[in-house]
């Protein structure tokens, strides 16, 4: 696992958006696992830039994003869905039909969650899957206790990510109380990893991540058992880390996430 400590929350998004540009470069026909969130915004940005800029393409690449809430419509301003278009595929030349978020308005989810899954291994698997991170330590909405095994599936939020997500909406009773989400295990099948944090909020669960004890109580410390795992903050979220990660140079780590 490769600990980066960036100066700024934009600094963080660059490095974050020059790994997954690397990347795309690399394999055109990547497949990435997306996120949302406050975080990946910049590094969205940034990605839009360098596709406007620097010819960046998106044309043969597919994407999987992390979760969705159960129950609201794909255009609804606060579903997963609209966030994505609004933040990222508008501005860049994906295909639409290469692009898969979960369907909150499912029928029937569990048969939904099943052809997440198979949609997944039919496109060949994800390359890197970007990650952010809840202050209880939750990845996508894998809340603490979640298995580490667990696969895509309906999950009841808990109260304090109800209470983080209720500024998005008009009343903290508008936040949906169930969402799909990617299993910790279907996360852990992604070839490569990248977290990104940053700002004092997420420092504790940075801190049971990276240092503390493998545990379904901070979901995100499984992270430790990933080959290829990449945790990129701004100093704020590495603040409370007592070990040094003294910075690796990118070039110098790249074979290995490569290889
Ligand atoms: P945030 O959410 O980027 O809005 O802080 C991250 C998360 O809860 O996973």
């Amino acid at each position: 696992m490769f600990i980066v400590i960036k100066e700024t929350y934009d600094e963080m998004s660059k490095e974050a958006a020059k790994i997954l540009a690397h990347r795309i470069h690399t394999k055109p026909d990547i497949v990435l696992g997306l996120a949302t969130g406050s975080t990946p915004l910049s590094m969205y940005k940034e990605l839009i830039r360098m596709h406007r800029d620097e010819g960046l393409d998106f044309s043969k690449a597919s994407t999987f994003n992390l979760d969705e809430y159960v129950g609201l419509q794909p255009s609804h301003v606060q579903s997963y869905h609209y966030f994505m278009w609004e933040n990222l595929f508008k501005h860049i030349n994906i295909s639409p039909e290469n692009v898969y978020v979960p369907m909150g308005m499912s029928d029937d989810i569990v048969k939904f969650c099943a052809w997440y899954e198979n949609k997944i291994i039919n496109k060949g698997g994800i390359d890197i899957q970007l990650l952010g991170i809840g202050a209880n330590g939750h990845i996508a909405f894998n809340e603490p206790g979640s298995s580490l095994g667990s696969r895509t599936r309906i999950k009841t939020l808990t109260e304090e990510t109800i209470e983080a997500n209720s500024r998005f909406f008009d009343r903290t009773e508008d936040v949906p109380v169930h969402a799909i989400t990617m299993g910790v295990g279907t996360i852990m099948e992604a070839r490569e990893l990248l977290l990104v944090a940053n700002g004092t909020a997420k420092a504790d669960a940075i801190v049971k991540t990276v240092e503390g004890p493998v545990t379904a109580s901070c979901p995100a410390s499984v992270l430790q058992l990933h080959p290829r795992s990449r945790i990129i903050l701004d100093k704020d979220a590495g603040a409370k880390l007592k070990g040094i990660y003294r910075h690796i140079p990118y070039e110098y780590t790249s074979s290995h996430f490569e290889d």
